[in-house]
């Protein structure tokens, strides 16, 4: 049976991952803070809004206003993309934390999901993100109610919506993590980790492959750019490691 694969459109990066993200499926883009990882959630939402592929943002960490004024001093405009429908930011009430604190985890993980599907509906969405997931995991303090609230939704987002889906997660500064709640990367079908490298006395930004379900990937290390207006250009033919 042949997969069918969905182009994440970051210059340089489908030929690094066997042809781009199996349909259907949850990636992971992880880094810590500063390295790229909201740039590359856009690039992949805005590949596919441009292509007949709508596509939702759940924006989890910053105003919306703030949100859509940052992507336009970057070269994008949002709004053209919203007012077409291809393409929908989504945000998370400001109150959601209080309101589902002390709630069963499939209870806070539908409401999620629900609120989630009408808008992928709506648009006819193929694509979602949510950047950053941490907000998202409420009654972080207890290490097991955390993962299997994770694992909850990640499962029931792959069966509800249908979407090729694209989280972020922070990991935590100077440590080895791969993700923030160490549990993202093992349901994600992949896992693309964005870092900063020294090499010759300056800072490069880097990417590794550090999981892809199914695909063949070269675990090596890639110098990619930050490029206005256009994402995130990927140099695979320069590897560092
Ligand atoms: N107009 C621009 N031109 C070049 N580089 C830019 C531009 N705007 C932002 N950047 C670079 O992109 C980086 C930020 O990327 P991004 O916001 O995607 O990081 P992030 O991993 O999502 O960070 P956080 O964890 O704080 O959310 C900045 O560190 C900045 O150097
Ligand atoms: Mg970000």
């Amino acid at each position: 049976m042949k997969v069918e694969l969905v182009k994440t459109g970051i210059e340089g990066l489908d030929p690094l991952i066997g042809g781009g993200f199996i349909k259907g499926r949850t990636y992971l883009v992880a880094g810590e803070t500063g390295t790229g990882k909201t740039i590359f959630a856009l690039n992949y939402l805005l590949h596919g809004a441009m292509r007949g592929e709508p596509g939702v943002y759940l924006l989890v960490d910053e105003e919306y206003d703030n949100f859509v004024a940052g992507a336009r001093s970057f070269g994008w405009d949002l709004e053209i993309l919203i007012k077409r429908g291809a393409l929908s930011v989504v945000t998370l009430l400001p109150d959601f934390v209080e309101r589902v604190k002390s709630k069963p985890v499939e209870t806070i993980v539908n409401s999620i999901v629900e609120s989630l599907r009408e808008e992928v509906e709506r648009i006819d969405a193929q694509r979602l993100v949510i950047d950053p997931i941490a907000p998202l995991v409420v009654g972080e303090e207890d290490v097991v109610r955390m993962r299997e609230y994770v694992r909850s939704l990640l499962t029931s987002i792959e069966r509800r919506l249908g979407t090729t889906t694209l989280i972020t997660s922070e990991v935590p500064t100077g440590t080895l993590k791969l993700s923030r709640f160490g549990v993202e990367e093992f349901l994600a079908s992949g896992v693309i980790v964005l870092t900063l490298r020294r090499v010759g006395g300056r800072f490069v930004r880097a990417l590794w492959v550090r999981k892809m379900r199914w695909r063949p990937a070269e675990p090596a290390l890639y110098p990619f750019e930050i490029v206005p207006g256009k994402g995130i250009v990927v140099h695979g033919d320069k590897r560092l490691a």
